[in-house]
């Protein structure tokens, strides 16, 4: 059964990888074969930080250079689920910054599903499905009966088809205290697995943030750690979809290290720590 955490990734930067500079050619080259490979639009990445990224993960793999990853990685199915994993960086964790679910719990969640309506959240780069999950836990902790759909995206089928499946390995808990998994999880043999009502609040599906239409209305988006290499533009017209996808006075739930620079501009309001509200 697929539930162990895969290894860690060796360091992708060591003090001796020199920084390559960035070739455009041989990055056009390496985008094209990603899109055909790996099914990523690198177009809307920033390329200094992919080629810098793809250099450091053939480096660490003992390979020259991206035109040679590219070529191993049609060759070995191993090697081009790491390759899409260092691409879309699936690391994730339950309750990732205890402190923002904590004012996510207090300034939103509580007033939504005390108001008894059904709500629609959308966790965006869902990753594993820690974040969703989380999100269904703060839930039945508020509400045991409010109905809430969480509707979790990604845009890897691999990641998603293991998110399915709700099973995690001991050290994949670290953030679920034991109060917690005893209310929410059961002990099987490969780890815990979430429970049947908090799988069942959750509709997963293959997404790109890049390409794909996005549903509404919602009333909270989290869209945390996804769009990191994106380039501005990138982010400015994801964050208007965003917008355009939550109910007025929605939230979009952003990951700790990420601000919308002008985000009136996008018909978004700052409403503390790293949420916005749709005006
Ligand atoms: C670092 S994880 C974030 C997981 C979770 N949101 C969190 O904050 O812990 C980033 C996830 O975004 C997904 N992702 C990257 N590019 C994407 C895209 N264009 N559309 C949808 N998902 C994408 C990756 O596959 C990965 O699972």
């Amino acid at each position: 059964m697929d539930t162990q955490p895969r290894p860690e990734r060796p360091p992708i930067f060591t003090s001796f990888t020199p920084t390559p500079e960035l070739d455009t050619v041989a990055y056009d080259r390496m985008a094209r074969e990603v899109r055909s490979l790996l099914g990523i639009d690198l177009s809307q990445y920033k390329p200094a930080q992919v080629w810098r990224r793809v250099n450091g993960f053939a480096s660490a793999r003992g390979l020259p250079d991206a035109d040679t990853l590219v070529k191993k990685a049609r060759e070995d199915a191993g090697l081009r689920q790491a390759f899409l994993d260092m691409l879309t960086i699936n690391v994730s964790e339950f309750f990732r910054n205890p402190e923002a679910w904590e004012a996510m719990t207090s300034q939103y969640l509580k007033p939504l599903l005390l108001g008894r309506l059904p709500i629609r959240i959308w966790s965006a780069g869902c990753s594993l499905g820690y974040e969703p999950f989380t999100i269904a836990m703060l839930c039945r902790e508020i509400a045991p009966q409010t109905p809430v759909h969480i509707l979790a995206t990604d845009l890897d089928e691999t990641i998603l088809a293991r998110a399915r499946k709700a099973l995690y390995a001991e050290n994949q808990m670290a953030g679920v205290s034991p109060a917690r998994r005893a209310h929410f999880f059961r002990k099987v043999d490969a780890g815990w697995e979430a429970n049947s009502e908090l799988q069942s609040m959750i509709t997963w599906r293959r997404h790109d943030l890049l390409r794909d239409p996005y549903e509404k209305p919602f009333e909270i988006i989290c869209c945390r750690n996804v769009v990191i290499y994106f380039t501005e533009a990138a982010k400015t017209d994801l964050y208007s979809r965003f917008c355009e996808s939550l109910r007025p006075n929605g939230i979009l739930f952003l990951g700790a290290t990420e601000s919308i620079p002008n985000p009136r501009s996008v018909g978004l309001t700052p409403a503390g720590l790293t949420f916005y509200q749709r005006r």
